[in-house]
Formats: structure tokens, C-alpha cells, sequence
């Protein structure tokens, strides 16, 4: 009881942190009307900052990201958006070079702790990235590519699993009759949706989507975008996108980031209607981009 209140007042001050207020953490209806509000597990970032060589890449970023809610990324070509998605589920480990100050929470447990276990971390949570990339094996082994690495060996349960995620992503009635073809002939929108099942069928907590419809005509991004309003309702989703009015239709909450800093955060509603700061009202006005 006293851990629930405590998580929701740091939740709640976090979100009056967004607004610009003083946290007001104190009250007990407010917290747990936030917490309503804003949903359940959280990937908490503390004083994250990461360097590459000698370049400040990520500098200072706190953000609190929620569970069954859609938070987007947005912000200038090189201002560090790849970096950060794949600094949650330690992606960002195969860089060289690399120094990582900070914490990353995910349901308070600290992914960069040395004891920290990385299969674990990215089964929690699954990175979409940018350009799909199915493996060199068939539609029905991309799918069953992770059930495979955590043990799952039963024909059946595959048979399963392959049916409801393809479904998932609207791609079964397309590939149905060829699930033993290679992946690499679908096409990008197929692809993209293949990997998108991929990474479900493990059944993660959050997924991480690095610009998953950039590549995509308007109808397979469309696609793409009412499958992640779908998928909030069992999934936190965190979204890097360059539309700005993606971001308007499908975003619950904002992060404006700006040469390695997170400049201003908030509900959609907030950052788009009465953004704080000067760069984002810039930015929202397209003077960069
Ligand atoms: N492996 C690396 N080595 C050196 N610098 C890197 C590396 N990866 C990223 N950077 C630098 O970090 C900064 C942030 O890059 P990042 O890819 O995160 O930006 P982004 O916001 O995703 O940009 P875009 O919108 O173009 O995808 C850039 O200046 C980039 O050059
Ligand atoms: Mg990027």
C-alpha cells in the first residue's frame, strides 16, 4: 500500500513536472486519478548521458514512459532519438566507444545494473527499427525466431503463434498460403509488418518503434499506425516519428528532444496546443526540421 501510494505520487511528480508546475504529491485523490490516467509500469530515465568517443550525445534526459500508452519522440535529424530508443533496451551496447551514465528503470529495476540480463531486457522490451530487417529464413521462422530462443519447441503451440501475431499485424490473409517462402520477399510494408510480429511474439511489455513507417506508402503507414492504437491497449509503445501530424492523430504523450536534450515533454494536447519553450514552438512551426 505504501509502495502503490509512493510510485503513484512519483508518477504524479513527474507529470507535474512535465506541466511546469510544482509537484503536488501530497494528495491522494490526485495520485491515483493520475495513475488511472496515466497507466501502470513505467520505464523511468534518470540523468541519462551517453557518449561515443568524445561526443555528449544524450545529455541529462530524465523521462518517465508509460505502460499502454503511446508516447512519440520527435525532433530534429541528429538531435539523438535513435540513441535514446536504443539506450531502453540496451541496443546501444554494440556501439564502440560508448560510456553510459544514468539509469534506465524498467518496473524500478535498474537495466543498466551489472547483473542486469540482456536476453530478459529485450525480450521486456522489443525495438522496431527504422528499416525493417527480417532474417535470412522464412515468414514462419522470423515469426517463431524468438519463441525458439526462449525454448518453445512445440509444433503446435508455433502453428499458434505464427496465426495469431500474423493476424496481429494484419498480415495473415496476405502470406498465409506461403509461410515456408524467404522473408526478404515480401515487400517493405509486408516486411515491416513481419517484423512487427516478430517482436510480439514474444510478448514484451514495450516496443520501441524508430520511424516504423517511413519507409511506407500513405495506406501501409496508415496500416502500421492504427495497428500501434491498437496495440496500446496491452502495450506501452514509444514511437520516433517525423510527422509531426502522426504524432498529432496517435500520440498520448510528447517528448521534444534537441541536440542530445530533451527540451519539453507533455500530453499531445499540451505540447501541440500551447507549447513552453521557443524551440519547440519553432520547431512545431516548422522553421527546422
Ligand atoms: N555510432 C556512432 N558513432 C558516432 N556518432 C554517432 C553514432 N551514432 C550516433 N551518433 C551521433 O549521435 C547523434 C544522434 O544520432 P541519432 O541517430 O540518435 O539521431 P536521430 O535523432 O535519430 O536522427 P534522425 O532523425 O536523422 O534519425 C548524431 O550526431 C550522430 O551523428
Ligand atoms: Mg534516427
Amino acid at each position: 500500500m505504501e509502495k502503490e501510494k509512493s510510485d503513484s505520487a512519483r508518477i504524479f511528480n513527474r507529470f507535474a513536472f512535465w506541466k511546469g508546475h510544482q509537484a503536488e504529491v501530497e494528495s491522494p485523490s490526485k495520485s491515483s486519478e493520475t495513475e488511472e490516467k496515466n497507466g501502470n509500469a513505467v520505464i523511468d530515465i534518470e540523468n541519462l548521458n551517453i557518449y561515443i568517443r568524445d561526443n555528449h550525445i544524450l545529455k541529462n534526459v530524465n523521462l518517465t514512459l508509460l505502460d499502454k500508452k503511446i508516447t512519440c519522440i520527435i525532433g530534429p535529424s541528429g538531435c539523438g532519438k535513435t540513441t535514446l530508443l536504443r539506450s531502453i533496451n540496451r541496443m546501444i551496447d554494440t556501439t564502440e566507444h560508448l560510456r553510459v551514465e544514468g539509469r534506465v528503470l524498467v518496473d524500478g529495476e535498474d537495466i543498466y545494473d551489472r547483473k542486469a540480463e540482456i536476453t530478459h531486457i529485450r525480450k521486456k522490451i522489443g525495438l522496431l527499427s527504422q528499416r525493417p530487417t527480417p532474417l535470412p529464413m522464412s515468414i514462419y521462422d522470423n515469426v517463431t525466431y524468438g519463441c525458439r530462443i526462449h525454448g518453445i519447441r512445440n509444433r503446435k503451440v508455433l502453428d499458434a503463434t505464427v496465426e495469431k501475431y500474423l493476424r496481429g499485424v494484419n498480415l495473415w490473409e496476405e502470406v498465409k498460403d506461403r509461410l515456408h517462402n524467404p522473408a526478404s520477399a515480401l515487400s517493405i510494408g509486408q516486411q515491416q509488418r513481419l517484423c512487427l510480429a516478430r517482436g510480439l511474439a514474444v510478448e514484451p511489455q514495450f516496443i520501441l518503434a524508430d520511424e516504423s513507417t517511413s519507409a511506407l506508402d500513405p495506406i501501409s503507414s496508415k496500416h502500421i499506425e492504427d495497428l500501434f492504437a491498437k496495440l496500446r491497449e496491452r502495450y506501452g509503445i514509444i514511437m520516433v516519428t517525423h510527422t509531426l501530424r502522426q504524432a498529432l492523430r496517435i500520440a498520448d504523450y510528447v517528448v521534444f528532444m534537441y541536440m542530445g536534450e530533451v527540451i519539453e515533454q507533455g500530453t499531445a494536447e499540451e505540447l501541440f496546443k500551447n507549447p513552453q519553450h521557443e524551440l519547440t514552438k519553432q520547431y512545431l512551426s516548422g522553421v527546422f526540421s
